[in-house]
């Protein structure tokens, strides 16, 4: 309270100079307040080294680097194992025992006082979109190794058990983190991921068992709790000049592979009104999902981010397409509906020139809540240090809601420039990332001190 006070003023004073007696108030209210505050080298004192967080950063991008200045470091490459080598040597730099759990995912654990209590987690990913920046996951992930540094080097210790944990293959479908909440089936296992391996060869690759998942399931309930900084990925918080955002749920996504049949021929000889164009069909198909999506009033998404196309020559027509298509809302019915309105739609479209579609079963990402006490710690833990916050969902996918089917959660989001990611131009300040990696340590401490 008093801390949020004086940064309060700092602030007010910045911006409109107000009158000398009111400062007056105002310092005697901060003096009396911060009277009541943790002593000077209290857990309240604790920073990040910023400095730290982005050597650290600047060092994991070069492992898939691109020549647009971001990485392609999709999961299961040559660059996701070389990334995740470094901060295997980072995890130990920070004092924790470190392990590959069959899922392949990367554990840094450190023990608390209180044996009897459950673990606390936090991370993010360092996988990739192809084409990827150098923010999304990463800025997570090494804060949160970050927090166990300083903790190290502090020598605190939490009363929880701290997990560290670098997920596996966050991109292609939160697949480290469901294999703690959901689990990896049969189906999950069998998908094709953007190295060309499917998620089971992917496992075995980074140092996983695919036959030993049982073992990383964790049950509900046996977590204390899981926090993650991310960056934003839109650009509500820049706009608004916002420094932290307390993510309030998590999209759920919908994804289905549609195949259009037609027929090839030559495109010189056939006439226009003898054409099966599987082309012509997923054109029309496209913009209908556009319009589909938006017929009805809220933030629900709908994309079709890659298409395939046989045979793919100037002269013939095409006989055959593949696309992606993705839906995404906090409301998980209400996508499902959408899909469904999609489907019927879209045979009407086949019949117009005798194209066939099929739909390969949607595979699910469910939506999330994070806890209200939990957004509270963040929200505390950010204004305490004078920073503004708001109260926002996601639409992008994350760890935490694979987590949240066994605990709590909570995210901190900060400002993505121009509200742009899954692109070589993401960028976050490194101010914003010093003050979210801050946010992440109050807030870890704090729910420490709680619970
Ligand atoms: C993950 O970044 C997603 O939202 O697709
Ligand atoms: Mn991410
Ligand atoms: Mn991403």
């Amino acid at each position: 309270m008093g801390v949020h006070w004086c940064a309060m003023k700092r602030r007010a004073m910045k911006r409109c100079g107000m009158k000398s007696a009111f400062f007056s108030f105002l310092t005697l209210f901060c003096v009396a307040a911060a009277a009541q505050m943790p002593s000077a080298g209290s857990s309240n004192d604790l920073r990040v080294n910023a400095q730290r967080i982005n050597d650290h950063l600047r060092a994991l991008s070069k492992f898939g680097a691109n020549p647009q200045g971001g990485v392609s470091r999709v999961a299961y490459s040559d660059a996701d194992l070389l990334g995740r080598s470094y901060v295997v040597t980072l995890l130990k730099d920070a004092g924790l025992e470190v392990r590959v759990d069959a899922a392949g995912n990367i554990i840094g654990s450190r023990a608390g006082k209180d044996p009897q209590l459950k673990p606390l987690l936090i991370g993010s990913h360092i996988d990739s979109v192809p084409m990827g920046g150098n923010y999304d996951g990463d800025v997570g992930s090494l804060s949160a190794i970050e927090v166990a540094q300083v903790l190290k080097e502090k020598q605190i210790t939490l009363r929880h058990p701290l997990e560290v944990i670098v997920f596996q293959n966050e991109e292609g479908g939160t697949i480290g983190s469901r294999a703690l909440g959901e689990g990896l089936d049969e189906k999950r296992l069998n998908l094709v991921s953007q190295s060309g391996k499917t998620i089971r060869e992917g496992t075995r690759v980074i140092g996983g068992n695919p036959d030993q998942l049982a073992v990383v399931k964790r049950q509900t309930g046996s977590i204390a709790g899981y926090f993650e900084l991310h960056i934003e990925q839109g650009g509500t918080l820049e706009r608004e000049k916002i420094d932290i955002g307390v993510v309030e749920g998590i999209v759920g996504i919908l994804h289905s592979d549609v195949t259009i049949e037609g027929f090839a021929n030559h495109a010189g000889t056939t006439p226009m009104d003898q054409r099966r164009d599987a082309l012509l069909s997923a054109a029309r198909f496209i913009e209908k999902v556009n319009q589909i999506v938006t017929s009805i009033p809220g933030r629900q998404v709908g994309t079709v981010g890659w298409i395939k196309v046989e045979p793919s020559a100037y002269n013939v027509i095409p006989g055959k397409v593949v696309l992606g298509l993705e839906l995404r809302d906090l409301d998980e019915k209400k996508f499902v509906g959408l899909y469904d309105q999609i489907r019927t739609e879209a045979e009407s479209l086949g019949k117009l020139n005798q194209t066939r579609f099929s739909f390969t079963d949607p595979v699910i990402t469910h939506p999330a809540l994070t806890a209200k006490s939990f957004q509270k710690l963040i929200d505390d833990s950010a204004k305490s240090r004078g920073f503004s916050t708001k109260v926002m969902p996601s639409g992008a996918g994350h760890d935490a809601q694979e987590i949240a089917r066994i605990g709590p959660v909570g995210m901190i989001f900060v400002p993505s420039i121009g509200g742009i990611s899954h692109s070589p131009k993401e960028f976050s300040r490194p101010q914003d990332i010093e003050n979210g990696a801050n946010v992440l340590l109050q807030t870890v401490l704090a729910f420490d001190a709680r619970d």
